[in-house]
Protein backbone atom coordinates (compact mmCIF):
# COMPACT_ATOMS: atom_id res chain seq x y z
CA UNK A 1 0.00 0.00 0.00
CA UNK A 2 1.22 3.54 -1.18
CA UNK A 3 1.63 6.31 1.61
CA UNK A 4 -0.67 8.11 -0.37
CA UNK A 5 -3.63 5.50 -0.03
CA UNK A 6 -2.98 4.65 3.64
CA UNK A 7 -3.22 8.98 4.42
CA UNK A 8 -6.20 10.19 2.38
CA UNK A 9 -8.84 8.22 3.99
CA UNK A 10 -7.73 8.16 7.20
CA UNK A 11 -7.15 12.53 6.69
CA UNK A 12 -10.60 12.23 5.69
CA UNK A 13 -12.08 10.53 8.54
CA UNK A 14 -10.16 12.71 10.98
CA UNK A 15 -11.52 16.16 9.22
CA UNK A 16 -15.25 15.11 7.75
CA UNK A 17 -16.53 14.67 11.42
CA UNK A 18 -15.20 17.66 12.90
CA UNK A 19 -16.35 18.89 9.61
CA UNK A 20 -19.86 18.47 10.46
CA UNK A 21 -19.52 19.80 13.67
CA UNK A 22 -17.96 23.02 12.63
CA UNK A 23 -20.91 23.14 10.28
CA UNK A 24 -23.33 22.53 12.69
CA UNK A 25 -22.02 24.97 15.25
CA UNK A 26 -21.84 27.41 12.52
CA UNK A 27 -25.66 26.65 11.81
CA UNK A 28 -27.07 26.96 15.36
CA UNK A 29 -24.74 30.53 15.72
CA UNK A 30 -26.21 31.36 12.99
CA UNK A 31 -30.23 30.56 13.95
CA UNK A 32 -29.16 32.06 17.54
CA UNK A 33 -27.79 35.14 15.44
CA UNK A 34 -31.31 36.06 13.67
CA UNK A 35 -33.32 35.11 16.78
CA UNK A 36 -31.02 37.92 18.41
CA UNK A 37 -31.42 40.46 15.10
CA UNK A 38 -34.85 39.36 15.36
CA UNK A 39 -35.85 40.32 18.47
CA UNK A 40 -33.93 43.71 19.12
CA UNK A 41 -36.04 44.57 15.42
CA UNK A 42 -39.21 43.23 17.28
CA UNK A 43 -38.26 45.71 20.64
CA UNK A 44 -37.74 48.32 17.98
CA UNK A 45 -40.96 48.11 16.21
CA UNK A 46 -43.31 48.06 19.09
CA UNK A 47 -41.31 50.29 21.17
CA UNK A 48 -43.78 53.40 20.33
CA UNK A 49 -46.56 51.57 21.37
CA UNK A 50 -44.90 51.82 25.32
CA UNK A 51 -44.18 54.87 25.23
CA UNK A 52 -46.21 57.89 26.91
CA UNK A 53 -48.70 59.73 24.97
CA UNK A 54 -47.62 62.72 23.19
CA UNK A 55 -49.00 66.16 24.91
CA UNK A 56 -51.21 68.39 22.99
CA UNK A 57 -49.53 71.37 23.18
CA UNK A 58 -52.45 73.43 21.32
CA UNK A 59 -54.74 75.28 23.75
CA UNK A 60 -52.30 73.91 26.85
CA UNK A 61 -51.18 76.24 29.56
CA UNK A 62 -47.10 76.01 30.13
CA UNK A 63 -45.33 77.99 32.51
CA UNK A 64 -41.47 78.87 31.82
CA UNK A 65 -39.63 80.36 34.74
CA UNK A 66 -36.93 82.26 33.80
CA UNK A 67 -38.94 83.01 29.89
CA UNK A 68 -37.64 86.22 29.61
CA UNK A 69 -34.27 85.66 28.42
CA UNK A 70 -32.09 82.90 26.51
CA UNK A 71 -33.04 79.33 26.17
CA UNK A 72 -36.63 80.07 28.31
CA UNK A 73 -37.44 83.14 26.13
CA UNK A 74 -37.27 80.33 23.02
CA UNK A 75 -39.08 77.52 24.91
CA UNK A 76 -42.03 79.95 25.03
CA UNK A 77 -41.82 80.72 21.78
CA UNK A 78 -41.70 77.37 20.70
CA UNK A 79 -44.66 76.34 22.69
CA UNK A 80 -46.16 79.50 21.35
CA UNK A 81 -45.82 78.56 17.90
CA UNK A 82 -47.33 75.39 18.99
CA UNK A 83 -50.75 76.96 20.00
CA UNK A 84 -50.10 76.86 23.77
CA UNK A 85 -50.73 79.46 26.11
CA UNK A 86 -48.31 80.43 27.83
CA UNK A 87 -47.08 82.11 31.65
CA UNK A 88 -43.48 83.91 31.58
CA UNK A 89 -41.69 83.89 35.16
CA UNK A 90 -39.00 86.01 36.17
CA UNK A 91 -37.72 89.22 38.27
CA UNK A 92 -37.27 91.90 35.96
CA UNK A 93 -40.87 93.18 34.69
CA UNK A 94 -39.00 95.35 31.65
CA UNK A 95 -37.50 92.55 29.96
CA UNK A 96 -40.62 90.00 30.68
CA UNK A 97 -42.85 92.64 28.82
CA UNK A 98 -40.13 92.93 26.02
CA UNK A 99 -40.04 89.08 25.79
CA UNK A 100 -44.51 89.09 25.80
CA UNK A 101 -43.98 91.07 22.63
CA UNK A 102 -41.67 89.07 21.07
CA UNK A 103 -43.38 85.86 22.15
CA UNK A 104 -46.86 86.87 20.63
CA UNK A 105 -45.30 87.59 17.36
CA UNK A 106 -45.20 83.51 17.33
CA UNK A 107 -49.28 83.05 17.52
CA UNK A 108 -50.97 80.64 15.42
CA UNK A 109 -54.06 81.69 16.87
CA UNK A 110 -55.80 85.04 17.95
CA UNK A 111 -56.96 83.53 21.59
CA UNK A 112 -53.76 82.71 22.75
CA UNK A 113 -53.01 84.58 25.58
CA UNK A 114 -49.04 85.50 27.40
CA UNK A 115 -49.34 86.43 30.70
CA UNK A 116 -46.34 87.66 32.77
CA UNK A 117 -45.16 86.96 36.48
CA UNK A 118 -42.80 89.01 38.50
CA UNK A 119 -41.64 86.60 40.95
CA UNK A 120 -38.32 85.64 42.76
CA UNK A 121 -38.55 81.64 42.36
CA UNK A 122 -35.73 81.21 44.56
CA UNK A 123 -36.88 83.15 47.74
CA UNK A 124 -40.00 82.41 49.58
CA UNK A 125 -42.54 79.38 48.45
CA UNK A 126 -45.45 80.79 50.04
CA UNK A 127 -44.97 83.83 46.92
CA UNK A 128 -44.33 81.15 44.35
CA UNK A 129 -47.14 78.61 45.04
CA UNK A 130 -49.65 82.23 45.20
CA UNK A 131 -48.46 83.58 41.93
CA UNK A 132 -48.83 79.95 40.41
CA UNK A 133 -52.21 79.92 41.76
CA UNK A 134 -53.29 83.66 40.04
CA UNK A 135 -51.72 81.97 36.85
CA UNK A 136 -53.88 78.63 37.18
CA UNK A 137 -56.92 80.91 37.81
CA UNK A 138 -56.16 83.21 34.66
CA UNK A 139 -55.38 80.30 32.26
CA UNK A 140 -56.19 77.21 33.70
CA UNK A 141 -54.47 74.39 35.06
CA UNK A 142 -50.99 74.36 33.77
CA UNK A 143 -50.04 70.95 31.63
CA UNK A 144 -46.33 71.61 31.39
CA UNK A 145 -43.90 73.17 33.53
CA UNK A 146 -40.48 74.41 32.20
CA UNK A 147 -37.68 74.62 35.35
CA UNK A 148 -35.60 77.51 33.35
CA UNK A 149 -34.57 79.95 35.27
CA UNK A 150 -31.60 79.62 36.56
CA UNK A 151 -27.73 81.05 36.47
CA UNK A 152 -24.37 80.21 36.28
CA UNK A 153 -20.97 80.89 37.80
CA UNK A 154 -17.76 79.92 37.44
CA UNK A 155 -14.29 80.17 38.75
CA UNK A 156 -11.83 77.78 40.96
CA UNK A 157 -12.69 76.53 43.85
CA UNK A 158 -11.00 78.12 46.08
CA UNK A 159 -11.51 81.86 44.92
CA UNK A 160 -14.89 82.25 44.68
CA UNK A 161 -16.74 84.27 47.08
CA UNK A 162 -18.72 81.28 49.63
CA UNK A 163 -21.85 82.69 49.35
CA UNK A 164 -21.98 81.58 45.32
CA UNK A 165 -22.36 77.96 46.42
CA UNK A 166 -25.05 78.87 48.91
CA UNK A 167 -26.56 81.38 45.79
CA UNK A 168 -26.75 78.54 43.02
CA UNK A 169 -28.27 75.71 45.02
CA UNK A 170 -30.67 78.31 45.63
CA UNK A 171 -32.10 79.67 42.24
CA UNK A 172 -31.17 76.67 40.27
CA UNK A 173 -32.32 73.41 42.67
CA UNK A 174 -34.55 75.59 44.79
CA UNK A 175 -35.90 77.26 41.78
CA UNK A 176 -36.61 74.54 40.32
CA UNK A 177 -38.16 72.80 43.62
CA UNK A 178 -40.89 75.58 44.54
CA UNK A 179 -42.65 75.52 41.28
CA UNK A 180 -42.61 72.05 40.47
CA UNK A 181 -44.29 71.91 44.11
CA UNK A 182 -46.62 74.81 43.68
CA UNK A 183 -47.89 72.71 40.28
CA UNK A 184 -47.86 68.96 41.05
CA UNK A 185 -50.93 68.50 43.56
CA UNK A 186 -52.81 69.67 40.38
CA UNK A 187 -51.16 67.78 37.55
CA UNK A 188 -51.94 64.12 39.88
CA UNK A 189 -55.58 65.31 40.21
CA UNK A 190 -55.49 65.59 36.77
CA UNK A 191 -53.63 62.45 35.94
CA UNK A 192 -51.76 64.35 33.22
CA UNK A 193 -48.74 66.74 32.98
CA UNK A 194 -44.90 67.20 31.82
CA UNK A 195 -42.57 68.86 34.04
CA UNK A 196 -39.26 69.66 32.61
CA UNK A 197 -36.02 70.75 34.45
CA UNK A 198 -33.25 72.22 32.87
CA UNK A 199 -29.87 71.09 34.06
CA UNK A 200 -26.80 71.70 31.81
CA UNK A 201 -23.98 69.42 30.38
CA UNK A 202 -22.10 70.82 33.68
CA UNK A 203 -25.04 68.54 35.15
CA UNK A 204 -23.54 65.37 33.76
CA UNK A 205 -19.88 66.06 33.78
CA UNK A 206 -17.74 68.23 36.45
CA UNK A 207 -15.26 70.50 34.54
CA UNK A 208 -12.62 72.77 35.78
CA UNK A 209 -14.49 76.13 37.19
CA UNK A 210 -17.82 74.22 38.05
CA UNK A 211 -17.52 73.30 41.88
CA UNK A 212 -20.28 75.73 42.42
CA UNK A 213 -22.28 75.42 38.97
CA UNK A 214 -22.22 71.79 38.42
CA UNK A 215 -23.38 70.41 41.88
CA UNK A 216 -26.47 72.78 41.67
CA UNK A 217 -27.24 71.58 38.13
CA UNK A 218 -26.24 67.43 39.00
CA UNK A 219 -29.16 67.70 42.23
CA UNK A 220 -31.80 68.32 39.34
CA UNK A 221 -31.20 65.17 37.99
CA UNK A 222 -31.56 63.41 41.40
CA UNK A 223 -34.91 65.21 42.04
CA UNK A 224 -36.00 64.38 38.40
CA UNK A 225 -35.50 60.70 39.49
CA UNK A 226 -37.07 60.71 42.63
CA UNK A 227 -40.16 62.72 41.56
CA UNK A 228 -40.56 60.46 37.59
CA UNK A 229 -40.96 57.45 39.68
CA UNK A 230 -43.89 59.28 42.05
CA UNK A 231 -45.79 60.55 39.40
CA UNK A 232 -45.42 57.99 36.77
CA UNK A 233 -48.52 56.31 37.84
CA UNK A 234 -50.00 59.54 37.69
CA UNK A 235 -49.24 60.12 33.57
CA UNK A 236 -46.94 62.71 34.72
CA UNK A 237 -43.36 62.86 32.54
CA UNK A 238 -40.34 64.53 33.72
CA UNK A 239 -37.41 65.19 31.73
CA UNK A 240 -34.30 66.55 32.41
CA UNK A 241 -32.96 68.82 29.62
CA UNK A 242 -28.47 69.65 29.12
CA UNK A 243 -27.85 71.72 27.30
CA UNK A 244 -24.18 72.31 25.85
CA UNK A 245 -23.36 76.24 25.80
CA UNK A 246 -25.66 78.08 23.99
CA UNK A 247 -25.59 81.50 22.77
CA UNK A 248 -27.85 83.62 25.17
CA UNK A 249 -27.23 86.73 27.33
CA UNK A 250 -26.73 84.37 30.54
CA UNK A 251 -23.44 82.80 28.23
CA UNK A 252 -22.24 86.16 27.73
CA UNK A 253 -22.30 87.16 30.99
CA UNK A 254 -20.68 83.73 32.42
CA UNK A 255 -17.95 84.14 29.77
CA UNK A 256 -17.08 87.52 31.64
CA UNK A 257 -15.48 85.80 34.37
CA UNK A 258 -14.42 82.02 33.25
CA UNK A 259 -11.02 80.77 33.94
CA UNK A 260 -9.13 80.26 30.59
CA UNK A 261 -8.92 76.50 31.81
CA UNK A 262 -13.01 76.72 31.85
CA UNK A 263 -12.87 78.63 28.46
CA UNK A 264 -10.60 75.96 26.40
CA UNK A 265 -12.59 73.08 27.53
CA UNK A 266 -15.85 75.01 27.06
CA UNK A 267 -14.50 75.42 23.03
CA UNK A 268 -13.97 71.70 22.17
CA UNK A 269 -17.64 71.36 21.26
CA UNK A 270 -19.68 74.56 19.81
CA UNK A 271 -22.12 76.97 21.05
CA UNK A 272 -25.85 76.23 20.06
CA UNK A 273 -28.42 78.38 18.88
CA UNK A 274 -31.27 78.72 21.80
CA UNK A 275 -33.90 78.24 18.91
CA UNK A 276 -32.07 74.85 18.24
CA UNK A 277 -31.72 74.13 22.10
CA UNK A 278 -35.70 74.79 22.26
CA UNK A 279 -37.03 73.00 19.61
CA UNK A 280 -35.50 69.97 20.90
CA UNK A 281 -36.55 70.06 24.63
CA UNK A 282 -39.78 70.91 23.87
CA UNK A 283 -40.13 67.88 21.64
CA UNK A 284 -38.79 65.50 24.18
CA UNK A 285 -41.07 67.17 26.80
CA UNK A 286 -44.05 66.51 24.64
CA UNK A 287 -43.01 62.92 24.03
CA UNK A 288 -42.81 62.22 27.62
CA UNK A 289 -38.91 61.58 27.41
CA UNK A 290 -36.58 61.42 30.80
CA UNK A 291 -33.45 62.41 28.97
CA UNK A 292 -33.27 65.57 26.54
CA UNK A 293 -29.68 65.62 25.29
CA UNK A 294 -28.85 68.45 22.24
CA UNK A 295 -25.89 67.41 19.79
CA UNK A 296 -23.87 64.43 19.58
CA UNK A 297 -22.08 65.17 22.51
CA UNK A 298 -25.07 65.49 24.38
CA UNK A 299 -26.25 62.45 22.94
CA UNK A 300 -23.41 60.35 24.30
CA UNK A 301 -22.67 62.03 27.36
CA UNK A 302 -26.53 61.20 28.31
CA UNK A 303 -25.64 57.71 27.35
CA UNK A 304 -22.84 57.60 29.29
CA UNK A 305 -24.41 59.29 32.43
CA UNK A 306 -27.80 57.16 31.88
CA UNK A 307 -27.36 54.99 35.58
CA UNK A 308 -30.47 54.25 36.73
CA UNK A 309 -32.68 56.82 35.25
CA UNK A 310 -35.93 56.21 33.89
CA UNK A 311 -36.59 55.19 29.88
CA UNK A 312 -39.37 55.69 27.87
CA UNK A 313 -39.22 53.95 25.19
CA UNK A 314 -37.15 50.65 24.44
CA UNK A 315 -34.91 52.26 21.72
CA UNK A 316 -33.96 54.72 24.06
CA UNK A 317 -32.99 51.32 26.09
CA UNK A 318 -31.25 49.70 23.33
CA UNK A 319 -29.11 52.29 22.32
CA UNK A 320 -27.94 52.85 25.73
CA UNK A 321 -27.09 49.03 26.31
CA UNK A 322 -25.00 48.76 22.75
CA UNK A 323 -23.38 52.17 22.75
CA UNK A 324 -22.16 52.27 26.55
CA UNK A 325 -18.57 50.84 26.02
CA UNK A 326 -17.62 52.46 22.78
CA UNK A 327 -18.84 55.89 24.13
CA UNK A 328 -16.67 55.11 27.19
CA UNK A 329 -13.29 54.98 25.68
CA UNK A 330 -14.71 57.80 23.82
CA UNK A 331 -14.79 59.69 26.57
CA UNK A 332 -11.25 58.65 28.27
CA UNK A 333 -9.76 60.55 25.44
CA UNK A 334 -11.83 63.52 26.45
CA UNK A 335 -10.81 63.46 29.94
CA UNK A 336 -7.01 62.90 28.75
CA UNK A 337 -7.24 65.96 26.68
CA UNK A 338 -9.05 67.80 29.13
CA UNK A 339 -6.17 66.95 31.80
CA UNK A 340 -3.36 68.44 29.47
CA UNK A 341 -5.29 71.39 28.64
CA UNK A 342 -5.44 72.63 32.23
CA UNK A 343 -1.33 71.18 32.51
CA UNK A 344 -0.71 73.29 30.23
CA UNK A 345 -2.21 76.42 31.43
CA UNK A 346 -0.56 75.40 34.76
CA UNK A 347 2.74 75.34 32.92
CA UNK A 348 2.03 78.60 31.09
CA UNK A 349 0.94 80.42 34.62
CA UNK A 350 4.39 79.24 36.47
CA UNK A 351 6.50 80.51 33.44
CA UNK A 352 5.16 83.57 33.30
CA UNK A 353 5.41 84.15 36.76
CA UNK A 354 8.90 82.80 36.73
CA UNK A 355 9.49 85.54 33.63
CA UNK A 356 7.77 88.33 35.84
CA UNK A 357 10.26 87.44 39.04
CA UNK A 358 13.29 87.21 37.05
CA UNK A 359 12.49 90.98 35.33
N1 LIG B 1 -26.68 79.36 28.02
C1 LIG B 1 -26.02 78.26 28.24
O1 LIG B 1 -24.90 78.04 27.72
C2 LIG B 1 -26.63 77.19 29.10
C3 LIG B 1 -26.12 75.88 29.00
C4 LIG B 1 -26.68 74.89 29.79
C5 LIG B 1 -27.71 75.19 30.67
N2 LIG B 1 -28.19 76.45 30.75
C6 LIG B 1 -29.27 76.72 31.69
O2 LIG B 1 -30.39 77.19 30.98
C7 LIG B 1 -31.14 78.09 31.78
C8 LIG B 1 -31.31 79.40 31.03
O3 LIG B 1 -30.04 79.92 30.76
P1 LIG B 1 -29.82 81.15 29.78
O4 LIG B 1 -28.44 81.05 29.29
O5 LIG B 1 -30.93 81.23 28.82
O6 LIG B 1 -29.86 82.35 30.85
P2 LIG B 1 -30.35 83.86 30.76
O7 LIG B 1 -30.32 84.36 29.37
O8 LIG B 1 -29.54 84.58 31.78
O9 LIG B 1 -31.85 83.76 31.30
C9 LIG B 1 -32.09 83.41 32.62
C10 LIG B 1 -33.55 83.62 32.92
O10 LIG B 1 -33.82 83.20 34.26
C11 LIG B 1 -34.43 84.28 34.99
N3 LIG B 1 -34.03 84.17 36.38
C12 LIG B 1 -32.77 84.10 36.87
N4 LIG B 1 -32.81 84.01 38.21
C13 LIG B 1 -34.11 84.02 38.57
C14 LIG B 1 -34.79 83.96 39.78
N5 LIG B 1 -34.13 83.88 40.94
N6 LIG B 1 -36.13 83.98 39.80
C15 LIG B 1 -36.82 84.08 38.64
N7 LIG B 1 -36.23 84.12 37.45
C16 LIG B 1 -34.89 84.11 37.40
C17 LIG B 1 -33.90 85.53 34.29
O11 LIG B 1 -34.71 86.68 34.46
P3 LIG B 1 -34.47 87.72 35.67
O12 LIG B 1 -32.99 87.90 35.80
O13 LIG B 1 -35.19 88.95 35.26
O14 LIG B 1 -35.06 87.10 36.87
C18 LIG B 1 -33.98 85.06 32.83
O15 LIG B 1 -35.29 85.12 32.38
C19 LIG B 1 -30.36 78.24 33.08
O16 LIG B 1 -30.90 77.37 34.03
C20 LIG B 1 -28.96 77.80 32.71
O17 LIG B 1 -28.25 77.29 33.81
C21 LIG B 1 -27.68 77.46 29.98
Amino acid sequence: MSSAEGWGPAILDWLLPDSWWLLLGLAMLLVVGAFVVAFVLLLYMISPLMSPKPLKLNGAHVVVTGGSSGIGKCIAMECYKQGAFITLVARDESKLVQAKKEVEKCAINDKQVVLCISVDVSKDYGQVESVIKQAQEKLGPVDMLVNCAGTSLSGKFEEMEVDCFKRLMEVNYLGSVYPTRAVVTTMKERRMGRIMFVSSQAGQIGLFGYTAYSPSKFALRGLAESLQMEMKPYNIYVTVAYPPDTDTPGFAEENKSKPLETRLISETSGVCQPEQVAKIVVKDAVQGNFNSSVGPDGYMLSALTCGMSPVTSITEGLQQILTMSLFRTIALFYLGSFDSIIRRCMIQREQSKGADKSE
